[in-house]
């Protein structure tokens, strides 16, 4: 069976750690999107772990598999994998031969367009990691696959048509030499065909490429249990998030399918858990109705650090919770909950159990609000609305919960669920009812041990 793990918000819900409890009843531990824009954090035993490419279950010694959704950069999966190696670990990493390569030019040409954006307040806030050019690269035919790195020939033909349209590209659309840039040999056929061709030759020798479909098809005909990693979240899904702040791929469950060959009947016959953040953060610009306070930079129309209890509340929260960009160490902007959000996560990946965390981090606040819907134009509305513009109009209307009391969290996550303090029960109760999805687990601290397990997927 297959147990997948969705971000219900804007990304940075914990996926990680949910994959990591759960994934030791997996053998299979597959991403079906994205690439090294995720930041996975994974703690065990005090230790912690940042991935941005190599699937979290790598960690726990399960076989990991990037399928054909995801899209790759070879130098930062060597560069994980090898890292992971002098820290005493063995991990078993597999690459979908159907799986799009990130190349130097996608990284440079990624910076060009933010920075052009910029300049009319439109940039997206990316990781710089050259995920949307790859994906771009991916519908326009022009890409490279792993597969191709396999095959010097191919690999050849390949960059021959494409290099010289990103040279193009920069100078004759952009304006840029590309001398001038920081890193000219990106747009160099030889140099980018030495590189990828010498990342291929590891691939072959390691024998890390495969099928996914198959691969994963037969783990499952072969009665094991496989589990569908997300990255990123509903909210900056290309299709169903805030376009265009969005990322260029499906986290959400169809991706799940789509990123890695197995049948939507697999994917969807198995568990699907939404992993939610007991509060919200966005990295990166776009609306967020429930926003507390802002981020200089990122927060539209937000030029200066502000003041006020609101203010004071989302740096409280920021600094309890860590929220600072994995990969980036951005800050993240920070606001109450969003349930027309997580309503909107909840149809459109048919969640059959949530995972809420960073309870732990709103205790001791005397209060906790949540938006329980919007109002639009003098309508109340209960999902998102389609558009991002009509989203950004959105003004929440909040729900009030008592807070809860700071207490042993660790103690909490040994004695079970009924530990959990009554008011931090009554809004994962009322999440739960809204959503009609059942709490899996709870999330009440950073490590493994620090999670409330309520309901084993596999
Ligand atoms: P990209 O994926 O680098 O193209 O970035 C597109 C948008 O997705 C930006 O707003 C990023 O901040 C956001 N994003 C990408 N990856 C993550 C993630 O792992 N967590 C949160 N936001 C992300």
């Amino acid at each position: 069976m297959t147990v997948t793990i969705v971000g219900a918000q804007l990304g940075d819900e914990g996926k990680g750690g949910i994959v990591d409890l759960y994934c030791d009843e997996a053998d299979v531990v597959a991403r079906y999107q994205g690439g090294d824009n995720a930041g996975h954090t994974v703690v065990e035993d005090g230790t912690e772990y940042k991935l941005s490419l190599v699937p979290s279950g790598a960690v726990r010694g399960k076989v990991g598999v990037l399928g054909n959704g995801c899209v790759v950069n070879p130098a930062t999966l060597f560069d994980e994998i090898d890292d992971l190696r002098e820290r005493g670990l063995d991990p078993d990493v597999r690459v979908a031969r159907r799986a799009h390569v990130i190349l130097p030019y996608h990284r440079v040409l990624d910076g060009i367009e933010e920075e052009i954006k910029s300049e009319s307040d439109q940039e997206v806030g990316t990781t710089g990691r050259g995920i949307g050019p790859t994906y771009e690269d991916k519908a326009g035919r022009r890409g490279v696959r792993v597969g191709d790195l396999l095959e010097p020939d191919v690999l050849r033909e390949r960059l021959k048509y494409a290099v010289p349209q990103k040279r193009a590209l920069v100078e004759d659309v952009y304006g840029l030499d590309v001398a001038d840039l920081d890193a000219p040999e990106a747009f160099d056929i030889d140099a980018v065909f030495e590189q990828y061709r010498e990342f291929g030759r590891r691939l072959d020798d390691q024998d890390m490429t495969v099928n996914a479909g198959s691969f994963l098809t037969d783990a499952i005909e072969e009665e094991e249990s496989v589990m569908l990693e997300g990255a990123q979240g509903t909210i900056i899904d290309i299709d169903h998030g805030n376009y265009p702040y969005v990322t260029s791929s499906n986290p959400t469950a169809g991706g799940a399918a789509t990123g890695t060959g197995l049948s939507p009947g697999v994917v969807g016959g198995g568990e699907v858990i939404g992993i939610v953040k007991a509060y919200l953060t966005r990295v990166g610009s776009g609306p967020m109705p429930t926003e507390l306070g802002g981020v200089v930079g990122d927060t539209p129309g937000y030029d200066e650090q502000g003041e006020g209890e609101n203010e004071e509340l989302a740096t409280y929260i920021r600094e309890e919770g860590g929220e600072y960009g994995t990969v980036t160490g951005r800050p993240r902007r920070v606001g109450w909950l969003d349930m027309p959000m997580l309503r909107h996560a909840a149809r459109t990946s048919g969640f059959t159990g949530l995972a809420v965390n960073h309870i732990d981090v709103l205790s001791g606040l005397d209060e906790v609000k949540v938006g329980h819907s919007y109002d639009l134009e003098g309508e109340e509305t209960f999902s998102m609305p389609a558009t991002t513009e009509h989203w950004r109009r959105c003004e929440p209307n909040f729900r009030s919960f008592d807070g809860w009391p700071d207490v042993d969290w660790s103690s909490v996550a040994a004695d079970g669920y009924d530990a959990i303090p009554d008011g931090a029960q009554t809004y994962l109760e009322y999440v739960s009812d809204e959503l009609d999805t059942p709490v899996y687990a709870v999330g009440v601290g950073a490590d493994r041990d620090e999670t409330v397990v309520v309901e084993e997927p596999f």
